[in-house]
């Protein structure tokens, strides 16, 4: 866990999108503060504007105004490459649609983060055999993306995002893609992860028992969020 108390700070977050044709204020002034340690969904209406905040939350949009603090670390005025460095080094992502790779098996889309981030391979290879154990895949290391079932590509996605041991774990609607079933488990096994790593996590998910099981519920409406628990 971090040092400081708030792992995300929000203060007055704008988020404009102008196309030239139209200009569309997505966020009006967000203020949100997450301890360290929290779990937090994120609910409300499609097209509100909860994938614009995680991105910009997760350092891979920038806000039009306002202000983020991410570890008591001030985004604002850092460059593109600064950027990346943090969210390399203290964010995990999980989206809706995995992103894996598919020419790649299991283990090796696990460990690319660390490859990437030119870790030994040795290393790498055994960090992300180990999460993949732990997310239940230890008899799927070589299998290929399109060898496994939607169920466990997710949970490929979870190793991968949790493999550079992130403090901060950001998903958009993990189980958006997956029947009931296989998504329960997903959200388990992210609370559980969650527990046991002492991550903060922000999920964005329309899956209400989900949102029951995290400690905080926070509805986008209008550009603002309001605390629903
Ligand atoms: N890159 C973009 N350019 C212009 N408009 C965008 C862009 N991304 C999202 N939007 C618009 O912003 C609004 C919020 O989108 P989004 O954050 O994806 O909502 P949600 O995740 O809650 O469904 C939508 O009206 C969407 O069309
Ligand atoms: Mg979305």
């Amino acid at each position: 866990m971090g040092k400081n108390k708030y792992m995300v700070v929000l203060e007055d977050l704008v988020k404009v999108y102008d196309t030239g044709s139209s200009r569309v204020q997505v966020l009006g002034g967000v203020n949100l503060r997450i301890r360290a340690g929290q779990t937090v969904a994120i609910v409300g209406a499609s097209g509100v504007g909860k994938s614009t905040l995680l991105q910009i939350m997760g350092t891979l949009d920038r806000p039009s105004s306002g202000r983020i603090v991410l570890d008591g670390e001030d985004l604002s005025g850092l460059d593109e490459t600064a950027l990346a460095q943090i969210r390399n080094k203290k964010i995990g992502f999980v989206f809706q649609f995995h992103h894996l790779l598919p020419e790649f098996n299991a283990l090796e889309n696990a460990a690319m983060p660390l490859l990437i981030g030119r870790w030994n391979r040795r290393e790498a290879y055994s960090k992300a055999e180990a999460i993949l154990e732990r997310v239940g895949l230890a008899e799927r290391l070589s299998h290929r993306v399109g060898e496994l079932s939607g169920g466990e590509q997710q949970r490929v996605a979870v190793a991968r995002a949790l493999v550079g041991d992130p403090e901060l774990l950001l998903a958009d609607e993990p189980t958006g893609n997956l029947d009931s079933g296989t998504g329960q488990k997903i959200n388990e096994l992210l609370l559980e992860l969650n527990e046991e790593k002492g991550l903060t996590s922000v999920v964005v998910t329309h899956n209400l028992d989900l949102a029951r099981m995290m400690s905080r519920q926070i509805r986008l409406v209008d550009g603002q969020t309001v605390e629903e628990r």
